[in-house]
């Protein structure tokens, strides 16, 4: 939900600005801007509508050279995605820009008491209050005979005045050495470079140019000069933070040579799962020392909380945990969660599911573990995020940065992490024996050339999504392990194709949607040999019997099914456990290829962002 950037140091600060949005672009697409503060000491502002692309061509000349700026790029969320609206916005003197992630909830409040005190605003969104509350304060203070800086104690008062979510990086015309970065609730990263210093949402945007990074905490704010950082509360208490050290590579954060990130990110899930279990199969053995201090022995229940292709893994995670920890276990979708009145106390396991670590109502879900004394775990891809703050452990997914908009490879890793989980617990209650875990433990090490073996399919599933591709409906149906790959393959058809889908319980289908069928439909089967095989063939039948045509993911030496479908992609034979990594592979290509085929900008699809950071 917006990526924001800042620079301040002794290089031209537009193309490091646009860099980094370029690499933030997946938080949002609807405007971009920046601000330099040019060699008159004049903040010089260029904003467009719609995708970074046309900021690019807007800058095409270079833009105006200055050595401070900052930029962002937009998920509306307060007013239409135009130029008007687009950030930075500044104040009516123009003397204090900024840029902003996140919402002020009582903007109308404070927009109304600086229109009474004769502000003039030129924006509906509710960041332009910011920039005159800064100027508010900078006023009174400099009045007083505040010294300088001045801007960082504006910033500092102003925000004691604001309700909501933020990270902001402003500077001021008057200042030309200083940054100021705010956050509360969104993330921001301080990039350490020598001589200069950075601001950004997250990582990717930073990577070129340094390895050094602070992660900021809710409640604080940073002054960047070129010499040093330095950090304080909203209240004044000075921070001492420990830089941590990126490990990520540059070329991850590349296309490489893929159409399209999301192209590449399914075609990195062999390498990603292998570092997901990287230092965590020990022999025979499961080791998670990440969350090894805790004392589990009183758990009683386990509640996943998490969001959209997340809670799917955790739907996944929920059959594990049942079956090997033998653990009631409830998922719930994290913005339910937080409004319920969830059974969680002393004695339950929340284990909160986020890729990115900044999904608000994820966030809220650990907000409220925390409150009943829950033991909370968070398992996450992205360091330092703010779901990491507060957990009782985290479990990194180790996938390498996911760039396109929707989860590919952070969805079969966060699959194997909580396979890892299942087992370990299991172990730690005593329920499962060393040959049990064994068992799984090696069917996890052969699990990404099993991987790479689905992936040879692409060209077949691209031919079939051209056959298929320009149906209306789409349903796809499983049972138990099954059922959550249902989920997924719509939700992937849905977010990048825009084309109808409906993920089902393939025993719920003929509780109602089964009157939706008929020689138009298609319904993918997710029908690998698990238990409730026959019962899937069953429902095969079914909606053969409507004419609808069937189109199933089946394991290899599966002839059987050949007779009741249209086309069959099969996966190698693996442990049922295993499948939903394996089955989802075939549906992520069919909606990329669908996407394609329907001219849909795959990467960035329209309305979505990647880090949803407003409930
Ligand atoms: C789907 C997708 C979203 C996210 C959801 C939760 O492709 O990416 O459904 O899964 O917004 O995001 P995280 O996992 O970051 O909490």
């Amino acid at each position: 939900m917006c990526g924001i950037v800042g620079y301040v140091g002794p290089r031209f600060a537009i193309p490091i600005l646009l860099d980094g949005l370029r690499r933030l672009e997946y938080r949002g697409y609807d405007s971009a801007g920046i601000a330099v503060l040019n060699p008159a000491g004049e903040i010089e502002v260029e904003k467009t509508e719609g995708k970074l692309k046309k900021l690019l061509e807007a800058l095409q000349d270079g833009g105006p050279p200055g050595f401070l700026g900052l930029g962002h790029t937009r998920w509306a969320t307060h007013g239409l995605p135009n130029e008007v609206n687009a950030h930075p916005h500044a104040d009516c003197q123009r003397r204090i820009v900024l840029v902003h992630n996140g919402i002020v909830e009582n903007y109308a409040s404070l927009r109304e008491g600086l229109l009474a005190r004769g502000h003039k605003f030129v924006s509906q969104t509710d960041t332009e209050v910011l920039a005159h509350l800064f100027e508010e304060e900078y006023d009174t203070l400099a009045k007083d005979g505040y010294g300088v800086p001045i801007l960082p104690e504006a910033v500092r008062r102003g925000l004691k005045r604001v309700r909501g979510a933020y990270a902001i990086a402003a500077f001021c015309r008057d200042e030309p050495q200083v940054l100021v970065g705010a956050r509360l609730f969104s993330p921001l990263i301080i990039g350490l470079g020598q001589g200069e210093n950075y601001l950004a949402s997250d990582i990717p945007a930073i990577m070129r140019h340094t390895r050094r990074a602070m992660v900021m905490d809710d409640g604080e704010v940073a002054v960047l000069t070129p010499e040093g950082v330095a950090i304080r509360t909203l209240e004044g208490e000075e921070m001492h933070r420990e830089p941590l050290q990126i490990t990520w590579n540059l070329e991850s954060a590349e296309k490489g040579g893929y159409p399209h990130f999301y192209l590449k990110e399914v075609h990195e899930q062999p390498q990603a799962i292998e570092n997901t279990l990287r230092g965590r199969l020990d022999g025979n053995r499961v080791s998670l020392s990440e969350w090894a201090h805790l004392d589990l022995s009183e758990v009683n229940r386990v509640s996943i909380v998490a969001c959209g292709t997340s809670s799917y893994a955790g739907l996944v995670g929920k059959l594990l945990i049942e079956r090997w920890a033998q653990l009631p276990v409830e998922v719930s979708v994290a913005s339910e969660f937080r409004y319920g009145a969830p059974i969680v106390d002393e004695r339950t396991l929340v284990v909160l599911v986020t890729q990115s670590g900044e999904t608000a109502d994820t966030l809220a879900g650990l907000r409220l573990a925390q409150e009943k004394g829950a033991t909370s775990v968070a398992l996450t891809n992205v360091m330092g995020s703010s779901i990491t703050r507060g957990a009782d452990a985290t479990i990194y997914f180790q996938a390498g940065p996911e760039i396109c908009v929707v989860a590919t490879k952070t969805y079969t890793t966060e699959l194997v992490l909580l396979c890892l989980m299942a087992l370990d617990l299991g172990r730690r209650r005593g329920l499962l024996c060393e040959a049990e875990v064994a068992e799984v433990v090696e069917e996890l090490r052969q699990l990404p050339a099993k991987v790479e073996l689905v992936l040879k399919d692409e060209d077949v599933l691209k031919e079939v999504a051209r056959q298929y591709g320009h149906r209306r409906t789409f349903f796809f149906i499983g049972r138990n392990l099954g059922y959550p790959t249902a989920l997924e393959g719509a939700l992937k058809l849905k977010e990048i194709s825009y084309v109808h889908a409906e993920g089902y319980p393939a025993g719920e289908l003929k509780h109602g949607p089964i009157a939706m069928l008929d020689e138009e439909a298609v319904v993918f089967a997710i029908v690998p040999q698990s238990d409730t095989y026959e019962k899937v063939v069953s429902n095969i039948q079914e909606v053969r019997a409507r004419r609808a045509q069937v189109l199933a993911v089946a394991t290899e030496g599966d002839e059987e099914i050949q007779a009741l479908a249209e086309e069959v992609f099969y996966i190698p034979p693996t442990l049922e456990a295993l499948t939903p990594v394996l089955a989802i592979i075939p549906l992520q290509f069919f909606a990329y290829h669908v996407a394609i085929e329907r001219g849909c900008d795959v990467d960035q699809p329209r309305n979505l962002a990647k880090s949803v950071t407003v409930e």
